[in-house]
């Protein structure tokens, strides 16, 4: 059975989109509430292929979403480089934060064994979708991830990470370098071990200023699409480069090997259609919080984003990721408005 979302990403344009949510398995959702009761630490849980894999199928048993993304995080490489990794419980990540020379060189080349556990629940995934289902793989872009390494926990703009790369130019440099390696390696293991294609969360790019754009963000995802694609030249590739707006876009979406690029909450659907969509699809960008308020706000902003990106091939998504408030009958009511127009 062809699948809505990959034909999508392939140029095909439908009434009704292909649709999934960033975030689609998480805590909004009793059941997965349910089993991450199960494991203390997140970094276990993410490791356990049992439970990651039934927390990636359980949006897709529930919504019949056009595609799974794996279940894990964007902090597994930093651990996978020897950092130390850890989740406190309502506070989000906290590393051992990287401040010198001597910290980096601590850090060694990805650990694939370490990375095993997800590559064993990709295995699983794939016994278990439904033939007409695609399946998402992903990583962390190099500034973003790097930006948690520096800091070591989430800040306002990542100011310690902008500024570290301002201070110390060559160590940053080598540190996004190792990045672009090690990503490129977990993408493909990904890509082997099953998934349709892999989608590079750049969170943060919205806080850098054009020429560091270019140099911590445009830079390093093209070094990563060519080298994925250099050992798998079919790789379907997403971007989200949160933030970057108007003429950042614009270059992401002529990157060659970029099938399709995310767009945030601020980007105008309209402008998108006009600028990007003839050259990629797009994927987005429903504000989470319309999500939460349901009712006519959201239906009004559904509309605008079919109305504008409709006709031309995009894939339904919100603009980040759904927050744990969200109502499931307002996902439900999403998923009506989506699909009537098929
Ligand atoms: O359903 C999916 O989308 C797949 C799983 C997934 C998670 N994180 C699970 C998760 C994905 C794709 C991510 C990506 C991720 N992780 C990003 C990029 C996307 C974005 O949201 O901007 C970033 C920046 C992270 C880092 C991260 N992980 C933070 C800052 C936090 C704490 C804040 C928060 O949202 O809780 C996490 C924890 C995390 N990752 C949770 C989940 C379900 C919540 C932890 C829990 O359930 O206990």
């Amino acid at each position: 059975m062809s699948k809505k979302f990959l034909q999508t990403l392939d140029g095909q344009s439908f009434a009704s989109p292909a649709i999934w949510m960033m975030r689609q398995a998480g805590r909004y959702l009793p059941e997965y509430r349910a089993l991450r009761a199960t494991e203390p630490s997140f970094l276990e849980f993410c490791y356990c292929p049992q439970k990651a894999a039934e927390v990636t199928l359980q949006p897709i048993r529930r919504f019949d979403f056009d595609a799974a993304i794996l279940f894990s995080d964007i902090l597994v490489v930093p651990d996978a480089l020897g950092q130390k990794v850890s989740f406190e419980s309502g506070e989000g990540p906290r590393l051992d934060p990287i401040a010198n020379a001597q910290d980096l060189a601590r850090l060694t080349e990805i650990d694939m064994n370490k990375l095993g556990p997800v590559l064993e629940t990709i295995e699983r995934v794939k016994g278990e979708l439904p033939a007409e289902t695609a399946f998402l793989g992903f990583c962390g872009a190099p500034w973003t991830v790097a930006s948690y390494m520096i800091a070591g926990k989430g800040t306002k703009d990542q100011e310690p990470a902008r500024l570290f790369a301002y201070q110390h130019r060559d160590l940053f440099e080598k540190l996004i370098g190792q990045l672009v390696r090690a990503s490129v390696t977990y993408l493909v293991a990904q890509l082997k071990a099953g998934v349709d294609g892999v989608q590079i969360f750049d969170s943060w790019s919205g806080t850098l200023p054009p020429a560091e754009f270019e140099r911590w963000c445009l830079r390093p995802l093209r070094e990563i699409v060519d080298g994925v694609r250099a050992q798998m030249p079919e790789a379907r590739i997403i971007a989200f480069p949160r933030g970057a707006g108007g003429s950042h876009l614009i270059e992401v979406a002529k990157i060659p090997g970029v099938q399709a690029v995310g767009l945030d909450t601020a980007v105008d659907p309209v402008w998108a259609a006009r600028e990007l969509q003839g050259i990629k699809p797009v994927q987005g960008n429903l504000d989470p919080l319309a999500l939460v308020a349901g009712g006519a706000a959201l239906e009004e902003a559904v509309g605008r984003i079919m109305g504008a990106l409709g006709g031309k091939p995009y894939v339904f998504n919100l603009g980040h990721g759904i927050v744990p408030q969200t109502p499931i009958a307002h996902v439900e009511q999403l998923l009506k408005l989506v699909r009537k127009a098929g």
